[in-house]
Parts: C-alpha cells; structure tokens; sequence
C-alpha cells in the first residue's frame, strides 16, 4: 500500500517505504505519536465493564476512573499539547459504550465528539491511529458474556460498521484490539480484569471469538472504507525468561509462556497455526476457518514495557498471575531499575522482541511504549535507552514505521488507579492541569533532531 496515500489527511510528504526511501524520506514518515485509551483519559464513562468492575471496589485503593483527566471536556487542549511536542501522528481509542451504550441504540452526539476531535487531529497535522477497542466493552455486552458469547463476533462487527461508515474516511491507522492477551490472561486467567475470573475455557472462548471479531473488523474496514487503509493489531510482548536458568520446568514453561503470550495471536493473524492453548491449562479452542492461511493485518503494532522471570512454585507473590496455578512472574529483581510499577528498565528486550515481531514480514508500529515514573527521574533514559534499541532495529533493516509513546498524560492505570504516571505531561487531579515534564521537552527535543538530521544515528540524550 502507498504511504503517500495513507498520510495524505495529514498532508505530510511520505515515502513508498521505509526500508527502501532514502534517508530523508524514511524521516520525514516516521511517524512519532502518543498513545491514550478512552477509559483512562476521557472521564465519565459510566457504561461499561470496567466502571461495573470500578463500582465493585476492584481498583486500587477503592478508586474510580470518575472524571478520569477530564478529556472529554479538555480534548483540544490536549491535541494541540500532543502538536506542541512535535508528534505527527496521535493513537486513541473510542468506548464503544459511548457510541453504541444499549444494543443497537447509536448515540449520533458521541460520534460528533470523536469527528471534532479528529477535526482537532487534522488541524494539527496529526495522522490518527484508531483503536476500536481498548479493554472496556458496553455493559450490555460484557452481561452477555462479552467475549465468550457466541454473539460477540456479529456485535463486534456492527459496531465497527458503524464506526467504518461514520468516520472511515478520516481515519487511515487502526487497530482493532489493543492487546488481547492482556484481557485474556487478565479476565479468564490472573483476574486482574473484568469478569476476573479463573476460567480457562473462558480464556479459550475468548480466544477465537476475539479473532474472529478481529477478521471481520479487517474485512469491514477495507471494504466499507473508500481509501487505503492500514489495520492491525497492538500487541502486548513480554521478554520472558526464567527465574533460574538451570531449572527445567522454568525453562520449559518459559518457552510455553513465548508461544502462548507473544506468539500465538501473531500467528492466528498472519494466517499460520493457531495455538491458542495451553496443555494442562486452556483448552485448544476450534480454529477459526476465516483466518486460516492469509493474512488479516496489515502491520503488527507493537506494545513493549519490560520482561518477565518465569517462576514455578515462587513463594513470593507474583503480581498478576491468579494463585490458582503454580505460576508466578516477576517484572524485576532486586537491584534492577524499575519503574513505578516496578517494571524493569530493559530495551534489550524491545530490540530482541522486534526482531522476533520482524521475523512475520509485516511492517511494524511500536504502538506502545512507556514508563510509569512519577519523579521523572527514568523517563528520559527509558526513552533514550529504547529510541536507541530501535535505532539499531532500523540500522538493521527492520520496518519499523512509528513510535508511539504510552502516554500523552498521567491517567487512569487500569486496576492499579491513578498511582502510576505514565505522562509527558503530569495531570493535577484536582485541577486537571497539565504541565509539560522535562521528559517530554526532551522527547519533542528528540523529534526535532529526528526531523533535521538522522537521530537514529544517535538517539541518547547526552548527543543531544
Ligand atoms: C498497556 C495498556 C495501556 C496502559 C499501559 C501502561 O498494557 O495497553 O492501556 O495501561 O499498559
């Protein structure tokens, strides 16, 4: 597909492709970004799961997403914050509880709020990358059975007919799913998600009718939309590893974890094999005939944080993992740089997972990428550190055609509330201020280098 016309909204010059193009081209359609979900950042989002799941008292310290950072009301600041940083190029998500919050029943004015704040992205040249879900299903949906419901596929493929006919034509970047098996693993199997249960054919279930929502979302967007359009998929990877290298059922269960978590989603939607199970743990779900031996993305987004020792029979508890079985991981070890969230600092991992994601011969977005710290003192060496790890990823011929990065602002972190700080700009919860961190001056500093010379040549922040 012709990157001019993908990037033609945005009016930014683009070249045919970013492994081929001279330098300078190659440059100048890099696209750099910021990635928010509506859950965490619009507010006020009353209508699906995860606020059923807020109510319960799931989240961390019994808080709620309530207001969120209040962007449903602060959109147009916060696009022309993202523009200030010199990105060109923003990713988000739409709730699809907004649009469609009872089956069948389409809220026309939620529509016209995500046209003006593609009217925002426009305006600022930022090119959209749409998610069209991002975690939060409708209410009505998830009672259902969400993703385990037989129905789901059909209601999924409404919804994104929908959003196809009403803002396709604007929207040239979209993923359908944001990490699938983050829910997965997180509803069916750790219960750190709604329906946060341990259930594995549950987590089986999920797994086809996800892929099958998947190829009919991709066959819908190309054929409803009157334009090129690229769709993907933002994956999570994790860099797995064992806790203790001599030990066999770590070493086994590592590779496991590899297939199961990085690899088998990649495989379903590039049309090879799907293994979706676990032996012993989730049952083999029937494949889905639809997506066997072709292709149904376009690009293979990317989402990258850290690695994960393995552990079998830990003692020590292992954030994440239901105690229903005998696995635990760990984001870090002691004495490693971590994060707030104590996610280790490890770019190594992203330049060995790219190369990994590269081996499907499919362009690459790195959708996701970020570092929970509110003191700002990592951010900038997380971003160095992993720009740099790109860099050499690009040097060695990988398509790598964007870094986005997670996230534009603080916001709602899921289950663990608004602790964590993932933000180039901080948000003030009582005010709803934002300010500009040094980190972020230094990620727009790192654009503007990157638009008049080959920063990939040198991505730290000491050459700078
Ligand atoms: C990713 C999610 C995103 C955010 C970051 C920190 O797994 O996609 O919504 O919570 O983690």
């Amino acid at each position: 597909m012709a990157r001019e016309e993908i990037h033609a909204s945005s009016g930014r010059p683009t070249g045919e492709s970013l492994t081929s193009n001279p330098p300078t081209e190659r440059r100048n359609s890099f696209l750099w970004g910021t990635a928010t979900s509506s859950h965490q950042i619009e507010g006020g989002n009353d209508k699906n799961d995860w606020w059923a799941w807020e109510l319960e008292g799931n989240i961390e310290g019994g808080a709620r997403s309530g207001q969120a950072t209040d962007h449903w009301n602060r959109f147009r600041e916060d696009i022309r914050l993202a523009h200030e940083l010199g990105l060109n190029s923003y990713r988000f998500s739409l709730e699809w509880s907004r649009v469609e919050p009872q089956e069948g029943q389409w809220d026309s004015a939620a529509f016209e709020w995500y046209e003006e704040l593609l009217n925002e992205c426009e305006k600022y040249s930022l090119t959209p990358m749409l998610t069209l879900h991002h975690f939060t299903s409708p209410k009505w949906f998830a009672d259902a059975g969400g993703f385990t419901w037989p129905g789901s596929a059909r209601r999924f493929a409404e919804y994104t007919k929908k959003v196809a006919q009403r803002l396709g034509s604007r929207v040239p970047l979209w993923c359908t799913f944001n990490e699938p098996m983050v829910m997965i693993t997180g509803g069916y199997l750790g219960k750190f998600m709604p329906p946060a249960k341990f259930w594995p054919e549950g987590a089986s279930l999920a797994c086809r009718n996800i892929l099958k929502s998947h190829v009919r979302a991709y066959e819908i967007l190309k054929q409803e939309i009157q334009r090129p359009v690229e769709v993907g998929i933002a994956h999570n990877l994790l860099d797995f590893m064992p806790d203790r290298y001599w030990h066999p059922m770590e070493l086994v269960i590592t590779q496991v974890l590899h297939r199961f978590y990085n690899r088998s989603w990649l495989d379903a939607v590039t049309g090879r094999k799907q293994n979706f199970g676990v032996p012993g743990l989730v049952p083999k779900p029937r494949p889905v005939m639809d997506a066997l031996k072709r292709k149904t993305v376009d690009f293979i987004g990317v989402n990258y944080y850290t690695k994960a020792y393995v552990k079998w029979r830990s003692r020590d508890a292992a954030e994440g993992v239901s105690s229903d079985f005998p696995i635990g991981l760990a984001f870090s070890r002691r004495h490693e740089a971590v994060s707030d969230v104590g996610w280790a600092v490890h770019p190594q991992g992203l330049k060995k997972i790219l190369k990994f994601v590269s081996g499907y011969g499919l362009p690459i977005y790195i959708t996701e990428n970020g570092i929970a710290d509110r003191s700002d003192s990592l951010r900038k060496e997380y971003l160095s550190s992993h720009l740099a790890a790109t860099a050499e990823a690009i040097q060695e011929g990988m398509d790598i055609r964007g870094y986005y990065y997670w996230s534009l602002m603080d916001n709602f972190e899921w289950v663990k509330g608004f602790g964590p700080r993932f933000g180039l700009y901080s948000v003030d919860y009582d005010t709803f201020d934002r300010q500009l961190r040094d980190s972020g001056t230094y990620l727009s500093k790192l654009i503007q280098a990157h638009k008049e010379g080959d920063v990939w040549k040198s991505p730290r922040p000491d050459l700078l």
